[in-house]
């Protein structure tokens, strides 16, 4: 039985491509290992959004042949593990990858990476696995995806028995002037609404507890047929799925990421009405200033999207609201900056990533005059660090001494001796508890914050 290794970098996307060919690859008599030294396959699922992300890519190749060399060229696989890039570098750089690969590497003539899967090919796994093993070398696929590709993931190869993503939108239209998404996860497909119930019914009835619908830009969901949807209103097609998902009364439901133009009020009125929608919202801001908003192509004013964060905390139920934030994009100005800093200051997220501008090739932004340098970006992020992590601990401070749902998700990785899980506002909570299994939602009171993590313990 051959062996593979998976390695997975990025988003959500990412896992769950992941899931799905690790599914894939047990169900056609491959074995998935844990160590990268057991492996006949070498499998890294990459990610592109960043010039630092990418570069992963490469160092990881290294170290992996470092560790084994690739065997001489047209011998079998020779003892070390044949090597395949999958996910946004695959589908980007293509065959290049080979040739940059073996400009850093010392001349072997496919730098020791063996076959590229873009990111729709990844239903064709298996045969790519196939040739490559039979000492095909160099094989690139970045096909489209195939009509019947299969979306199911096996229980087993879920990253949580518990947790499941769900994708309900691919791809990307909105081309904001920065990102590379668009050109590596392709244009917007919705998947049907029938589908997605099925798979969600399925996931309850295998005792998942929480479910994340996953995309780009969930809200811009748009199936081309309303099956499935039929008997749910709502303001748009994404609220109708949301109210849909509810209803099949799995425990708990959240969604990420959502795009501030296209996050209709309904949205909030939908988490309202059902207690199974989860309090959370990730609702990526990327600058405070309208100029910058502007130039990166966002849809969205500063003012539209405070309105969405007004509606949010408005709910009666004590949304979380999380964002991305850009800092240094081509002609932010400081004074630009400095209104970013106040809408910090005005929105208190519960969590918000910070990112320094990083110019991806093909993306307009990256062309832009007046490029901002590595200090100004350093000293920005720092300055903005300062307001995201007193909102952050103020967050998770008020739930001291309170007590909150949390699904016992896996033993922490900190200290056996407690549980970790998350809130329905996804935050995360280390607890003791005594007799509960991994998998039950259980009220814990709240007795310490610390930078990212509650603490507590399970009642009763
Ligand atoms: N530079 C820096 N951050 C970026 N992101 C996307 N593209 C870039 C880039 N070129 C950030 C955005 C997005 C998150 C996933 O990554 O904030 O929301
Ligand atoms: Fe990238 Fe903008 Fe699409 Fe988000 S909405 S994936 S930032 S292009």
């Amino acid at each position: 039985m051959k062996k593979v290794y998976l390695e997975t970098y990025g988003c959500q996307m990412n896992v769950s491509d992941s899931e799905r060919v690790a599914t894939q690859l047990v169900s056609n008599g491959f074995e998935i290992v844990a160590e990268q030294t057991d492996a006949d396959v070498v499998l890294l699922n990459t990610c592109s959004v960043r010039e630092k992300a990418e570069q992963k890519l490469y160092t990881r190749v290294g170290q992996i042949r470092a560790a084994a060399p690739p065997p001489p060229v047209n011998s079998k696989t020779g003892g070390a593990p044949l090597i395949g890039v999958m996910g946004c570098v695959a589908q980007l750089e293509g065959e290049s990858i080979f040739a940059r690969r073996a400009a850093a590497s010392s001349g072997n003539n496919n730098g020791g990476i063996d076959f590229i899967v873009g990111t729709k090919a990844v239903g064709r796994i298996i045969s790519t696995i196939e040739k490559a093993l039979d000492g095909r070398r160099n094989f690139v696929d970045l096909g489209k995806r195939d009509d019947d590709y299969e979306w199911t993931v096996s229980p087993a190869q879920r990253q949580s028995p518990h947790v499941a993503f769900v994708p309900i939108i691919e791809g990307c239209n909105k081309f904001c002037t920065y990102c590379i998404v668009p050109f590596s996860r392709g244009r917007e497909k919705s998947l049907p609404a029938a589908e997605i119930l099925r798979e969600v019914e399925l996931l309850k009835n295998q005792n998942v507890r929480e479910v994340h619908l996953i995309g780009q830009n969930v809200n811009s969901y748009r199936p081309s047929s309303d099956a499935g949807l039929e008997s749910f209103r709502g303001a748009t097609a994404f609220s109708r799925l949301l109210r849909a998902v509810a209803v099949t009364g799995i425990e708990r439901v959240k969604f990420t990421t959502s795009f501030p133009r296209d996050f209709h009020p309904d949205i909030v009125d939908a988490i309202d009405e059902h207690e199974n929608l989860c309090n959370w919202v990730h609702l990526p801001v990327q600058s405070g200033s309208n100029e910058v908003l502007k130039a990166m192509r966002r849809g969205h004013t500063i003012e539209s999207y405070l309105e969405k964060i007004d509606k949010i905390n408005s709910s009666h139920k004590d949304i979380a609201v999380s964002s991305d934030i850009i800092v240094g994009f081509p002609g932010e100005t400081d004074k630009n900056f400095k209104d970013t800093l106040k809408m910090a200051e005005y929105c208190r997220f519960d969590s918000a990533y910070i990112f320094k501008y990083s110019p991806r090739l093909e993306t307009p932004a990256a062309r832009m005059e007046n490029q901002i340098s590595e200090s100004v970006k350093t000293e920005r992020f720092l300055e903005l660090e300062k307001i995201v992590r007193k909102s952050q601990e103020a967050a998770l401070k008020k739930h001291l001494g309170a007590t909150l749902e949390v699904l016992a998700e896996r033993v922490s990785s900190k200290n056996i001796d407690e549980l970790s899980g998350h809130t329905t506002c996804h935050k995360i909570v280390n607890f003791k508890a005594t007799g509960v299994l991994p998998g039950s939602v259980v009220p814990v009171r709240i007795t310490a914050a610390k930078t990212n993590t509650l603490y507590g313990e399970a009642i009763g």
